[in-house]
């Protein structure tokens, strides 16, 4: 099942984290989402070989590799307050950064949450919140070997990127030895967290288009703001956005 054997890593956890294997789902943020309603802990990990109609973004349709790939979604019931929640997107898009770097491989982060090799996504993140909990949902490319067409081109993976096979349970770990670190850092500790993951954006500096709810903005990249914020110049001066669609690098 699944390919690989996940018992050792779970094992390994730090609590509260517990593996609940899935063959097959739908979407692993979906099937997590019903346990949280019936009370499920927190720190539960749904993970799937295969998850047939994966969600990102924007309801993006997410294409995860069967039994090559990670996709999983973590159950959190968060004791700060809920306006801090939306920080866990960077804290897990940190930690599938770090987790790669254990692997010896550099990654990047494309604010908020996007995890880049090179100029090349390799992960994704969709974080939902419900009443008393929130989802965070984990999308990684680690063996694909194969992108369908329209992705081939922006996709990459580890196995990739090293011309290695690595084991997606060690991953796994990685990650979320990670995350119970970065997931704790939302609150008082966040300027920490903000600098780890400004010193791998990959959006710092270039000139980039991005969509708000006000409309289209064209400007530099100018950092990440204290408080998560993408800071962004353009010709009308400085503007901080909490949140941006179709982040687009310009003369890349
Ligand atoms: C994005 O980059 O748009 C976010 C992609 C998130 C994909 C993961 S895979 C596990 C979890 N289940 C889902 O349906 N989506 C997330």
């Amino acid at each position: 099942m699944l390919g690989e054997d996940f018992t050792q890593a779970a094992a390994d956890f730090p609590d509260p984290f517990r593996l609940l294997i899935r063959e097959s789902v739908a979407s692993t943020n979906d099937e997590i989402q019903i346990l949280a309603k019936a009370g499920a802990p927190e720190g539960l990990i749904v993970l799937t070989g295969s998850q047939t109609a994966g969600r990102g973004r924007r309801g993006a349709a997410w294409f995860s590799a069967t039994d090559e790939s990670l996709a999983f979604s973590i159950l959190l019931r968060p004791e700060e307050p809920k306006a801090l929640w939306p920080r866990l997107a960077l804290a897990a898009g940190l930690a599938v950064a770090e987790g790669i770097e254990y692997f010896g491989v550099r990654a990047g982060i494309k604010w908020p949450n996007d995890v880049w090799i090179g100029d090349r996504k390799v992960a994704g993140i969709l974080v939902e919140a419900g009443v008393d909990f929130a989802v965070v949902g984990i999308g990684l490319n680690v063996n694909t070997h194969h992108f369908p067409e329209g992705i081939r081109e922006i996709a990459t993976s580890l196995q990739m990127e090293t011309a290695m096979e690595i084991s997606r349970a060690e991953v796994l770990l990685a990650i979320i030895r990670r995350f119970s670190i970065r997931r704790g850092q939302i609150d008082a500790d966040f300027p920490t967290l903000v600098q780890a993951v400004s010193t791998r954006c990959v959006l710092t500096g270039k000139l980039i288009s991005l969509l708000t709810a006000d409309g289209a903005r064209r400007g530099i990249m100018d950092g990440i703001s204290p408080n998560g914020e993408l800071i962004l110049k353009t010709t009308m001066g400085y503007e901080r956005l909490i949140q941006a669609d179709e982040i687009r690098l310009l003369n890349h």
